[in-house]
């Protein structure tokens, strides 16, 4: 979990109950196991990471190799969840949760855009992620719809 607060950076108290429930599908690997050496944004020059989906989902993975790109969304598990003005070390002043893309915030849901390489038995190559690796998998949406011609 996140460490200790920078000055300027407030918390809320978080609700006692959750209004709903995800079902994690999967799990992401990649090469980054500490924040320090994780991207702040995916690239699609970065490494292949693996999208590893549960047996239990792998019929809904038809027809996801017609998609060259994928969005893809995952749970930042090991960010905190109670700031509601942060310090970015980039920004250089005080910024509310809802004007950044930090994994902290009261739903740690990230998403990128990727870059599909390869799939096979339930796993997903791909290229553009900056989580670390074992970050619980939460979805996956072609980038754009394919219409019929
Ligand atoms: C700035 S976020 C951007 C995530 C996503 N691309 C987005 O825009 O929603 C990426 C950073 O989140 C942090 N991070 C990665 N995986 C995490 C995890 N499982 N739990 C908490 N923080 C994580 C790392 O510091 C990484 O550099």
């Amino acid at each position: 979990m996140d460490g200790d607060l920078r000055e300027g950076e407030v918390v809320t108290a978080l609700p006692s109950r959750h209004d709903a429930g995800v079902y994690f599908i999967g799990m992401i690997r990649t090469p980054w196991t500490s924040r320090r050496d994780c991207p702040k944004r995916g690239s699609f020059d970065g490494p292949v990471c693996s999208l590893i989906i549960d047996e239990r989902w792998h019929a809904a993975l038809e027809g996801i190799k017609d998609h060259k790109r994928l969005q893809v969304l995952y749970w930042m598990d090991q960010a905190r969840r109670d700031l509601v003005l942060q310090a970015p070390a980039h920004a250089g002043k005080i910024v509310g949760t809802f004007a950044l893309r930090s994994p902290v915030r009261p739903n740690p849901i990230a998403s990128s855009v990727v870059e599909m390489m390869a799939v096979k038995d339930g796993t997903i190559l791909v290229r553009g992620l900056d989580c670390l690796d074992g970050t619980p998998l939460i979805d996956i949406k072609p980038e754009r719809i394919v219409t019929e011609s």
